[in-house]
This record gives C-alpha cells, structure tokens and sequence, in this order.
C-alpha cells in the first residue's frame, strides 16, 4: 500500500502484472476529486478511455456525463476509477487474474480517497468489490452498507446504450446517491 498518489499512480504506469499491460497506450489511473465523498467504480477503460488515459470520457462516458448534469452532480466533486486500470482487449470483461492482480490499487485507492458512499457501475464492480455472489440484477439500487462505506450498485452506463429502459432506473439511483449524499451532508 503506498500513502501518496504520485507513488500509487507510478507503480501502476509500472505494472505487468497482467497480460493488460501489452496492449495499453495509457494507463486508466482515475480522476477526481482525491477527498471525494462519492466515488464512482466502473469496469476497465475501452478505447477512447486508452487513449486519453481518463476514465468515463467516451460513449458511456457522455452518458454517464449527461445524468451528472441532470442530477446537478459534479465530476469534479467525485472520484471515478475502475476495477482494471488497463484496456482489455476488445472491451471484453477483464478476466478474474487481471481484476486480481489490479485489486490492490483499487483497494489502496479508495482507501485514500476516503468516500462515505461508493456507487458501483455493473457487475464487474460489484462482483469485484463486494462478491461473487452479488447479482446487479437483484442488488441494483439497493443499498449495502460495509464498513461505515454506502454501496449503490447500479447498471453500467454502457448498459443504457444497450437497453433504453435501464435508463431510467440509472436516473432513479443516481438521484438517490444525490439525495443520501444531501442528507449526510456530503459534497457530489
Ligand atoms: N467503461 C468503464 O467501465 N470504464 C471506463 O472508464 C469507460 C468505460
């Protein structure tokens, strides 16, 4: 575990622990606010997220990006990260081996950022973060509370791009994250 961020975001430009780091231009490190209350878990950077080397900055991206500006929530205020930090090829799901071997800077990550509520994007995150167990299809919009930490798994924004009616229920969880964050006081 690394106690700075320069250190952490140096040893991933390092990483191969997995076979990701072949294909990568750049390292999807995360961005943000860094004492975030709300932090944000997505799945793996696709090619627009590559290329640039932030998270959430294409087609999902301007999706999620559109119901932020809706809500009134600001990326500034968040923080976004995802399980893998590296493109896995063809956008397919990372494998477990490389969700593994790129944990511990999810782990250390969230645990300099400190949030109070963590919204989980589809089912890599969740299964990931909380278990293999959970199932976003049952636990989607669903608090779980860990650790004094507020999970909010939610459908993966590239799953409204998909399906027009899972839309509306990403809406409804976002504006509930906004409304738990108001009540608990929380910059979003
Ligand atoms: N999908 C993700 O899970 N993360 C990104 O950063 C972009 C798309």
């Amino acid at each position: 575990m690394y106690d700075n961020w320069e250190e952490l975001e140096e040893s991933i430009k390092n990483c191969d622990k997995c076979k990701l780091n072949k294909g990568r231009t750049n390292i999807v490190f995360g961005v943000g606010n860094k004492n975030a209350d709300v932090m944000f878990i997505g799945e793996g950077p696709g090619a627009d997220e590559d290329a640039e080397g932030i998270p959430f900055v294409g087609k999902a991206g301007k999706l999620m990006d559109q119901a932020f500006k809706g809500l009134n929530i600001n990326r500034e205020n968040v923080y976004i990260a995802n399980i893998v930090k590296c493109r896995p090829p063809q956008n397919r799901v990372p494998e477990k081996d490389e969700a593994m071997a790129c944990l511990n800077y999810l782990r250390n990550q969230v645990i300099l950022v400190n949030p109070k509520i963590i919204v989980l994007l589809g089912s890599t995150a969740l299964k990931n973060i909380l278990g293999e167990e959970y199932s976003i299809t049952k636990e989607r919009g669903k608090i779980i509370e860990k650790k004094d930490i507020k999970y909010l798994p939610t459908w993966h924004p590239a799953a409204l791009l998909r399906d027009e009616n899972k839309k509306l229920d990403f809406w409804k969880d976002l504006k509930e994250v906004k409304k738990m964050a108001e009540e608990m006081n929380l910059r979003i």
